[in-house]
């Protein structure tokens, strides 16, 4: 064990349930905290016992942690409460989480031993995005879309609210504000490489909603097919044209940093024009240009959005092996929705109580 951060190892562990921007941003701020990054992944029977049913099963969580690029070892069935055997088994210096709490069923801090034991280190929670807050955006995707028919009322409710339809509930970490993306925070993430003259550019552009396994598998093809993996995201206005309804659940700023976080890749443009011009295939010097097995929507004015590489034999299609879409991963959770409300509003309930008796207590103290 070490005491030096240059030489750490460091533990975290949670569900990572439709890992988000937020998850990736603590396993990268836990990483600059020493030199070996281990995450431990709870079991669906954990997470179902203590919160309420995972959107994504552990195999894919496994997955997903596994291929983001500050993490060095994924620990599958991790338990829900950290303990110091568990830290000492895996070689670890101290254990991350964010600022949040964490609580089993029974309402107990899940690291109030390594807390105990000063093996306990805080990292800032990434404010505006959880796993709760983006069920609730899907949740009202449904709701005030289609009885409203009233797309900007949906979107600025996605950019401000409190996802909790009963206000009593509101909890201070999962509950509230909003996500402020910065250039900072955007760096933090890149790569900040460019490509090599001797790479071999491969190009992809999508949506990449609500970044999911899909992807990964898409994305872990594609860059097989080169060196440097650039992603184009469409912007907001964009996906809405070919998605319809109240798509893109999350902003361009949002969809930069969950594809960023990702081994694979390599570098984003904010921003990509549907069509793949000419013009950005000799900018970025592309070689290859894919697509999944996905339909491709045509562009304004009936046009196909990859006539260029095709016309230069550059385009490749190809198959991610997965069939789940954005589109399914928000069915699945609709079809069960009512168990995702209950689930919300329980775990805002739960913070909200855990907070109320924090301030009494301070206040008791001071
Ligand atoms: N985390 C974070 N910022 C977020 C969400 C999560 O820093 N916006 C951190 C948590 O503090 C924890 C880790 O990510 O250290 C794993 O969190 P997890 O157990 O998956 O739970 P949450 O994502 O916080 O749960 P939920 O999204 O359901 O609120
Ligand atoms: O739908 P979206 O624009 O997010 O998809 C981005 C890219 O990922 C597309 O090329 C799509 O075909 C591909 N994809 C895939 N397999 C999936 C989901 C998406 O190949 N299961």
């Amino acid at each position: 064990m070490s005491e030096d951060g240059e030489t750490a190892r460091v533990w975290c562990d949670g569900c990572y349930d439709m890992v988000h921007f937020g998850h990736a941003n603590s396993l990268r701020q836990a990483k600059a905290m020493g030199k070996y990054l281990v995450v431990g992944v709870h079991t669906d029977e954990e997470i179902t016992m203590h919160k309420g049913p995972p959107v994504f099963n552990e195999q894919e969580r496994y997955r997903m942690v596994r291929a983001i690029k500050w993490v060095d070892e994924v620990v599958e069935g991790a338990p829900y409460v950290t303990t110091l055997e568990t830290l000492d088994k895996y070689d670890c210096d101290f254990c991350v989480h964010g600022d949040d709490i964490t609580m089993t069923a029974d309402g107990t801090d899940t690291y109030h031993i390594v807390k105990n034991a000063g093996r306990y280190k805080e990292c800032k929670r990434t404010q505006g995005v959880s796993t709760t807050n983006l069920v609730g955006r899907m949740l009202m995707l449904s709701k005030e879309h289609l009885q409203r028919g009233d797309r900007e009322y949906a979107v600025d409710r996605r950019c401000s609210q409190d996802m909790s339809s009963d206000p009593s509930t509101k909890s201070p970490w999962t509950g509230v504000s909003q996500f402020l993306p910065t250039t900072s925070k955007i760096l933090q993430f890149s790569n900040r490489t460019e490509p090599k003259k001797t790479d071999k550019v491969v190009y992809v552009a999508g949506a990449f909603d609500l970044f999911h396994i899909g992807h990964l598998d898409f994305l872990e093809k594609a860059k097989e097919l080169g060196t440097y993996l650039i992603v184009g995201l469409h912007t907001d206005p964009v996906v809405n044209r070919y998605k319809g309804f109240n798509y893109p659940i999350m902003n361009i700023h949002e969809r930069t940093l969950s594809v960023l976080a990702y081994r694979c890749v390599d570098e984003v443009v904010i921003g990509a024009p549907y069509a793949v011009t000419k013009e950005m295939m000799d900018h970025f010097n592309v070689a290859v240009v894919c697509h999944g097995q996905t339909p491709v929507s045509e562009d304004l004015g009936g046009t196909d959005p990859y006539a260029e590489p095709k016309q230069q034999g550059k385009f490749v299609t190809v198959d991610s092996g997965n069939t789940l879409t954005t589109e399914i991963l928000v069915e699945r959770i609709l079809a069960r929705r009512f168990d995702y409300e209950e689930r919300n509003r329980k775990k805002e309930a739960k913070e909200a109580a855990a907070y109320e008796a924090f301030v009494k207590s301070k206040q008791e103290q001071s």
